[in-house]
């Protein structure tokens, strides 16, 4: 199997102005993303999802580690051009239209004009959003925020997709479009890493899902190996998440305890000093 992204021990610290470490988003990180699959993100809000994903992108650079996609840097400009990306927050330039958008990032990819406006045709298509082609984003809701987004990141038609909370805000209808949408780009051969919290959405389509906790991974296989000791229950993937991230909090809360309870220790007293310390109390009243 051809590996497009690789992470090699990889560890991200965001430092303050003064470069003091401020948080340590990543710790560590080892995963590599073979062509054709889809690889799930899932871990608690802060667990260092969008950092990861980021990071694969060049738009962050490591503290420590090596990263290749398609065997390059991160963000080597022969590597973009194969790359689409669904950032987490909105980005959208407020006063373009919809269609404006689209051509707006397929001039990005020097898409030429007749390409362009059949790509634009064909997404605008695709992710249903013909309605409001014609209206500025500024005034799109958040579902119909996201369909543009998505058309944006396909503008290119990547072979690399990466997509952070791509069904965030859309309604239960356009959730289910998109998972058809990311099984079809699957099934012509395309590679995506999705990060969310919408877990019965991602159990159907991720063929791997890793679970991100303070920025390790306390989870990372494939989909039907993770949930084999959840067999014919609904929702395994929401239990084996929840299982996992109470297990661990429950495990680190333990270990912080313990470390905390031997620092304060006090070396105990041997029976005379305790006896002699008595005394000076009683003596000196104090
Ligand atoms: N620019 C930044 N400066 C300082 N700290 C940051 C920055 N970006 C992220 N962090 C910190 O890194 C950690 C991981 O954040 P990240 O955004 O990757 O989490 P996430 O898993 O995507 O969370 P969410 O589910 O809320 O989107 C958090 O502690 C966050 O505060
Ligand atoms: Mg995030």
């Amino acid at each position: 199997m051809e590996e497009l992204v690789k992470l090699q021990g990889v560890t991200k610290t965001f430092k303050d102005f003064w470069g003091k470490p401020k948080a340590v988003a990543i710790k560590n990180l080892s995963f590599s993303v073979e062509r054709g699959e889809i690889l799930g993100l899932l871990g608690p809000n802060g667990s260092g999802k969008s950092t990861t994903l980021k990071l694969m992108l060049g738009l962050l650079y490591p503290t420590r580690g090596r990263i290749s996609v398609f065997g390059k840097h991160p963000g080597d400009n022969i590597a973009k051009q194969f790359i689409g990306y669904l950032p987490e927050e909105d980005y959208l330039y407020s006063y373009l239209n919809g269609r404006e958008t689209l051509d707006f990032y397929g001039k990005i990819f020097s898409l030429p004009s007749k390409a362009r406006r059949e790509r634009i045709d064909f997404l605008i298509d695709l992710l249903g959003i013909k309605a409001y082609q014609r209206r500025s984003v500024g005034e799109y809701s958040k579902g119909m925020a996201r369909r543009i987004g998505l058309a944006q990141a396909l503008i290119n038609d990547p072979e690399l997709l990466i997509l952070d909370e791509p069904t965030n805000g859309m309604d239960p209808i356009g959730i289910k479009e998109m998972k058809d949408l990311f099984l079809d780009l699957k099934s012509k051969g395309k590679t995506m890493v999705i990060s969310t919290h919408l877990l019965s959405d991602i159990e159907t389509i991720c063929d791997r899902v890793g679970i991100l906790y303070q920025g390790e991974f306390i989870a990372m296989d494939r989909v039907d190996k993770l949930l084999l000791p959840y067999h014919n229950e609904s929702h395994c993937l929401e239990k084996f998440f929840l299982d996992k991230v109470y297990a661990e909090r429950e495990k680190r809360e333990e270990k912080r305890k313990t470390e905390f309870s031997k620092e304060k220790a006090v070396p105990a007293k041997k029976p005379d000093e305790v006896d002699q310390e008595v005394i000076r109390k009683l003596l000196h009243k104090e």
